[in-house]
């Protein structure tokens, strides 16, 4: 679906793209922009900048970049038809009126599709036949107010109980399915409900829409979960379970458990700022969101080897992101859940308040791993702590852990300093060895996943890339091009990403809009757009000229795809950067 450009643009006025950004980051003025901390990656000093002039933004450290469009899409992690309307919304615009296309009008059906199964759903745990289901709540120590807040529910054991419904309300089989209210039979094409004899746990996003479910066995059946698979409007690896409740909750945390269960029990022990993934690992994505509404995530995932094991790996995905991390050591108890009934809540805090610090953990549990009264074990639990002692930026919080790794191991603090300083000696070594090779590959375009023909014909992809910051920058020279006075054509373009670039411009009518690109081109493309123009935003020369200039030596380059100078080219840039 696309919308009208007059829409767009309609939007994009309304939405300053350094009004919209200072909600989200501290902007200082830098000249004619603005800089601030990039908000997609950790960083101390800004390079995150906010161009007013060209209605763009460009992270100079990681490389992110769009207009205030992709900017509301990483941001609030949307799609681009629900980045147009949270803008919309933003403005106070209506949403234009759909001519015949389906998408706009499907995804506010998803949603009223899911409101309705999610009632339904509710109002079946009352009927006689749930009685199983209260009972089984009641066992699990469940109160009313906890099935009313999170509005749980019970899907009957049939196969047509939840879609006789929906056919009532006049929604049919084929976008129940694609809601993943009802699955088909290869075998027999009959439809049938997708959730059958279930607790039901609604997934709800931020704008307290209802966007997928999650279905809880009775007893033992298996599996244990049955979960929504993704949906046109329900993206697993993006949203996180009770964020409706949490994001109001969490200034100073956010408590990030395993499981439905936990963050239900969590909150009814009165801490509402608890969020779960939905049965798969932590993704970036979900790393981001906590990162956009807390400082601090206090993980709080089961206490068995394969709780311990996520919680590991999550940990540098939340570190990444710019987060604190503290972990909760549940003692006595598998999970928060658990904990919290064995407990009582007034201990669940105390063990929220002592939450430790990511390192004590990781120190903790290497040293829960061997026994250090064996020799040989002590000696691999030494040499795993120094990997990860020297892993520690800071000077003065390395020593203190050192010291205090070192007396649990009963091991003299210098020599384990010594070995810390080695391994550190060691990796600093790797990691320019690395840098370097980065540097040749970067330049080289290997690892280029954006223009992926870039090393083929470096210097064509070079020219292309400057060809189309000019067109950016001046989009009245598109014209120009579109009626024959410049002489530039998209078999021109060696690589297929400048080829498409090109060929999207050539397709506007009319006043040429980046946010349009969106629809077609992913985040890191426009990313790399945005570059384009910003590397050349210098640029004083007559800019014709100068563009003439690169057709010239694209053309050339086109001209001669068969011969071997490309080959020759890239040697020419190693040496160059060998110097
Ligand atoms: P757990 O097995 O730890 O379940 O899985 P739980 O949350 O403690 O649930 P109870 O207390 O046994 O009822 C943690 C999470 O992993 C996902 C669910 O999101 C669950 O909450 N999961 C688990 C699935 O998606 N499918 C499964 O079959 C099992
Ligand atoms: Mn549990």
């Amino acid at each position: 679906m696309r919308f009208p450009q007059s829409f767009i643009e309609e939007v994009k006025y309304r939405n300053k793209i350094e009004d919209v950004i200072a909600s989200y980051v501290n902007l200082r003025r830098a000249g004619s922009n603005y800089q601030g901390l990039c908000p997609f990656h950790s960083e101390k000093t800004p390079s995150f900048t906010v161009f007013p002039n060209t209605e763009t933004f460009h992270c100079f450290g990681c490389g992110a970049g769009g207009d205030v469009i992709s900017f509301t899409m990483r941001a609030e992690n949307l799609e681009y038809p629900d980045a147009i309307e949270f803008l919309a919304k933003r403005a106070g615009l209506a949403m234009p009126e759909d001519e015949g296309g389906e998408k706009t009008i499907s995804r506010s059906r998803y949603y009223e599709m899911n409101r309705e199964a999610a009632r339904f759903f509710n109002r079946c745990l009352s009927l006689p036949e749930a009685k199983e289901a209260r009972d089984y709540l009641a066992k699990r120590g469940l109160s009313n107010a906890a099935v009313k807040r999170f509005g749980l529910g019970f899907a009957p054991n049939s196969f047509d109980a939840l879609r006789n419904h929906m056919h009532k309300l006049g929604y049919h089989d084929e976008e129940l399915k694609t809601a993943f209210l009802c699955g088909k039979s290869e075998r027999t094409g009959n439809y049938f409900d997708y959730f059958r004899g279930r607790i039901i746990f609604p997934i709800i996003d931020h704008f307290s829409n209802v966007v997928g479910f999650g279905g809880r066995a009775l007893g033992d059946a298996k599996p244990k979960y049955l979960n929504s698979s993704d949906t046109p409007v329900f993206k697993k690896s993006k949203q996180l379970f009770a964020l409706n409740f949490a994001r109001n909750a969490c200034a100073d945390s956010l408590i990030l458990c395993e499981g439905y269960m936990d963050v239900i029990a969590v909150n009814m022990a009165g801490f509402p700022n608890a969020v779960a993934t939905l049965g798969t690992a932590l993704t970036t994505d979900q790393a981001r969101i906590m990162a956009k509404y807390t400082k601090k995530v206090i993980l709080s995932y089961d206490s068995d080897e394969a709780g311990v094991a996520a919680a590991k790996r999550a940990i540098p995905i939340l570190t990444d992101v710019g987060l604190e991390v503290k972990m909760l050591r549940i003692e006595g108890a598998k999970d928060p859940d658990e904990f919290i009934k064995k407990y009582g809540a007034t201990r669940f805090k105390t063990l929220l308040d002592d939450s430790q610090s990511k390192l004590d953990y990781l120190c903790d549990s290497v040293l829960h791993k061997y026994n250090i009264l064996i020799p040989e074990e002590k000696l691999k639990a030494a040499a795993e702590l120094c990997e990860m002692l020297s892993g520690i930026y800071s000077d003065v919080e390395r020593e203190i852990y050192i010291i205090r790794v070192s007396e649990k191991l009963s091991i003299n603090p210098q020599n384990m300093k010594n070995d810390v300083e080695r391994v550190m000696r060691k990796k600093r070594k790797e990691e320019s060895a690395e840098f370097k090779r980065k540097i040749v590959s970067d330049t080289l375009g290997y690892g280029d996943r954006v223009n992926r023909d870039f090393v083929k014909n470096a210097r064509a992809a070079r020219a292309e890339e400057a060809i189309l910051g000019i067109l950016l920058l001046r989009p009245e020279l598109m014209r120009d091009i579109k009626q024959g006075r410049v002489a530039l054509s998209s078999s021109d373009f060696l690589t297929d990403f400048g080829k498409r670039v090109f060929d999207a411009f050539m397709e506007f009518e009319g006043h040429f809009d980046i946010g349009l690109l969106a629809e077609t081109f992913t985040p890191d493309e426009i990313s790399r757009i945005v570059k384009m123009q910003i590397d050349r935003s210098k640029l004083t020369k007559n800019d014709l000229s100068v563009l003439e200039d690169h057709i010239r030596t694209l053309k050339s380059e086109s001209a001669d795809k068969t011969s071997s100078d490309t080959l020759e080219d890239i040697q020419n840039l190693i040496n160059r950067k060998k110097k």
